[in-house]
């Protein structure tokens, strides 16, 4: 048996979730689930479910470093799940200046430019600034960190973060310095990991070659604590909004694909879908 986690073992985690999400309310899935453990453990010794899973931690700047240039070719839940619903409140504010702060690759300040915005893109890692600048030549990038923006205060309109905030471990200091460089009546719309995922275990994980998984660690922020760095920042909530996992979220994640693969008598169906998968914040400074 691997001294590391296997696939074997990632698969068993998820039946037990599958069970505690069936208890009380659904009696025939628990014992069918059970039976499967049962079967999965006769099994452990041999491929696939002994495929060893490595899921070294690497930190924010080394871990972006090595994935950006795969970044955007990796199918990723959370991605599909905000994207669509980030696009549509962007749309619902006028052209003017913007920022996308933890640009990464420059996803939103692609979409930002092309609406006309005035884009400037933050992020720390060099790696997927440099992926950003070929990818939106018009718009004019900076290494930055998000809790020191290089922009002078009430400089800009419309401010998107995306699926960044949950690699800072406290709040308070990334919105506090956004709200910041908003104007007075200007929108900060954030996206990020939802809390209760992390607390299931999801970090941002990628693949290095065929077989190696690598993550940068996820930090779970309660909707008390984005509450209270809003309050402090000045910024007042137009609206929240959580979508759940869905089938394409469910059937784009790596090992999701694996396992629906195996045929596991819908396994993913009862053991991830319809938990949140990111929270959407759209926000307004005040006056
Ligand atoms: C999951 S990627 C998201 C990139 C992009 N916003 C998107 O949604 O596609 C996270 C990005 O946040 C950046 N990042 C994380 N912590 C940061 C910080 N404190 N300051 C600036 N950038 C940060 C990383 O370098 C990485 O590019």
């Amino acid at each position: 048996m691997s001294e590391h986690p296997t696939f074997g073992e990632f698969v068993l985690g998820l039946e037990g979730l599958a069970i505690l999400r069936s208890w009380m309310t659904d009696p025939a899935t628990v014992k069918a689930r059970s039976k499967m453990i049962a079967e999965i453990v006769r099994q452990l010794e041999k491929p696939p479910w002994s495929n060893a899973i490595e899921g070294m931690e690497r930190t924010t700047i080394t871990g972006y470093a090595e994935w950006a240039t795969t970044y955007d070719n990796s199918s990723s839940p959370p991605i599909l799940a905000e994207q669509p619903i980030v696009r549509s409140l962007i749309t619902n504010h006028p052209v003017g200046k913007a920022l996308d702060a933890a640009c990464g690759t420059g996803r939103h300040a692609e979409y930002l430019a092309s609406l006309g915005h005035r884009v400037t893109g933050i992020d720390a890692t060099s790696e997927m600034l440099e992926v950003a600048k070929a990818k939106v030549p018009g718009a004019k990038f900076e290494l930055a960190e998000l809790d020191s923006i290089p922009l002078p205060d009430d400089a800009i309109d419309l401010a998107v973060c995306s699926l960044s905030l949950t690699h800072c471990p406290n709040l308070i200091p990334p919105i506090t310095e956004l709200s910041r460089v908003i104007r007075p009546g200007g929108t900060l719309i954030i996206s990020d990991v939802h809390p209760f995922l992390i607390m299931l275990g999801a970090h941002a994980d990628y693949q290095l070659g065929q077989t190696t998984t690598r993550f940068v660690r996820n930090h779970a922020h309660q909707v008390s604590a984005y509450l209270s760095a809003f309050q402090e920042a000045g910024l007042n909530i137009v609206q929240c909004i959580e979508p759940l996992y869905g089938d394409q979220e469910i059937s784009a994640g790596n090992l999701g694909r694996q396992i629906e693969d195996l045929h596991l008598d819908g396994l993913m169906e009862v053991a991830e879908k319809g938990i949140p998968i990111v929270i959407i914040w759209e926000l307004q400074k005040g006056a």
